[in-house]
């Protein structure tokens, strides 16, 4: 494929890491996932998560309920795990193709998360049956321990827990959620397993921990895990051109009001929806990769998570697209990222 094509057809995309929330938000949100993207994968951190079958089904229904009927959008859910997580619930949520997965989030790393798990070892007897059934296991990589630099979380995690992990359950199939860091890149490269994959979001590929602070604290860079320096973030870029299939799609969008946002207490997550397809796009193409664009969009996710490709295409083009500034939710706003600015691609209609 030439870098200069004004016009690009890939296999439709996929994403898999997607915060959707409910209610409200939900209605507003949930269609700009599924302009963009065939499947997506539900992330279960709602105010009151998502551990069992019935919420499982509950939700995916609000989800498919809050688009146009002829949306073709297939929403993928993911069990919350606790340390009440029940294995015959589990077992049978898996079976019956209700959850493609389950995710651990270590307690209080991140939003609703004082569910999560305070020591793994709680939950080995999850994980093997998991290993057993052959369950993925999404990870918020990141120590939640305070007294560890908020920059060396990711890594920490790594050597601490992640690869004590992998030791004891060489089979199960994990994916380290939104990596962030050149020890991640590296650590899921060296390793390259088929066990083991990794997301990676718009954010991350575009911004460093300067971006954060240019003019003032820019609330709408504030993520977790948080932007880190700029050689992690060339890391990632490098990862993503160099086609490694170890490595997708997981833009992690992550609407939050904007009251939450700017607050003493600034929510973490970044709104990526409406523009995350075409973010990736133009990475791929200044890092002179647009060859890769679709293993890392469309094919590498679905086989790691040992699904079907799907059959249907999307086309971009290289036509300026403004992103919209701020969409109305009530009394309240979202502001998506990079609101308001003009990007190099848009898609075809
Ligand atoms: O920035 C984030 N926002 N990171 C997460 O891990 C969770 C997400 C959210 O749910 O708001
Ligand atoms: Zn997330």
């Amino acid at each position: 494929m030439s870098e200069y094509l004004k016009k690009i057809t890939i296999i439709k995309p996929d994403d898999w890491h997607v915060h959707l929330r409910d209610n409200e938000i939900l209605k507003k949100v949930s269609q700009y996932t599924a302009k963009f993207y065939k499947r997506a994968i539900i992330m279960p951190n709602l105010n009151k998560p998502i551990t069992n079958c019935l919420e499982a089904i509950t939700y995916r229904h609000e989800i498919l309920n809050s688009m146009e009927s002829n949306n073709k959008f297939d929403p993928l859910m993911i069990c919350y795990l606790t340390n009440e997580t029940s294995l015959e619930e589990l077992n049978l949520g898996f079976i019956k193709k209700i959850f493609v997965g389950a995710k651990l989030y270590p307690y209080s790393c991140t939003t609703n998360s004082k569910k999560g798990i305070k020591n793994v070892k709680n939950i080995y007897h999850i994980l093997e049956m998991m290993e057993k059934i052959k369950m993925p296991l999404l990870i918020h990589g990141e120590e939640n321990d305070t007294s560890i630099d908020i920059y060396d979380r990711e890594a920490k995690f790594i050597e601490n827990t992640l690869e004590i992990l992998r030791k004891k359950f060489p089979e199960l199939k994990i994916i380290l959620e939104h990596v962030t860091t050149q020890d991640a890149v590296s650590y899921i490269e060296e390793a390259n397993s088929p066990y083991l994959a990794g997301t990676i979001t718009p954010h991350h590929l575009m911004f460093n921990r300067n971006n954060m602070f240019i003019n003032g604290i820019q609330p709408y860079l504030y993520c977790l895990p948080i932007l880190k320096r700029k050689k992690h973030q060339m890391a990632l870029r490098k990862a993503i051109a160099n086609g490694s299939k170890n490595f997708f799609l997981g833009s992690d969008t992550a609407p939050h009001f904007h009251r939450n946002k700017i607050n003493f207490f600034g929510y973490a997550g970044i709104f990526n929806a409406p523009c995350s397809f075409l973010c990736y796009v133009s990475v791929f193409e200044e890092m002179k990769a647009l060859k890769y664009l679709q293993s890392f969009c469309s094919e590498n996710g679905p086989k790691f998570y040992n699904m079907p490709i799907n059959k249907d295409t999307i086309t971009i083009v290289k036509k300026p697209y403004k992103v919209m500034k701020k969409i109305k939710i009530g009394d309240n706003i979202i502001v998506p990222f990079l609101s308001g600015k003009k990007l190099d691609w848009s898609i075809e209609i």
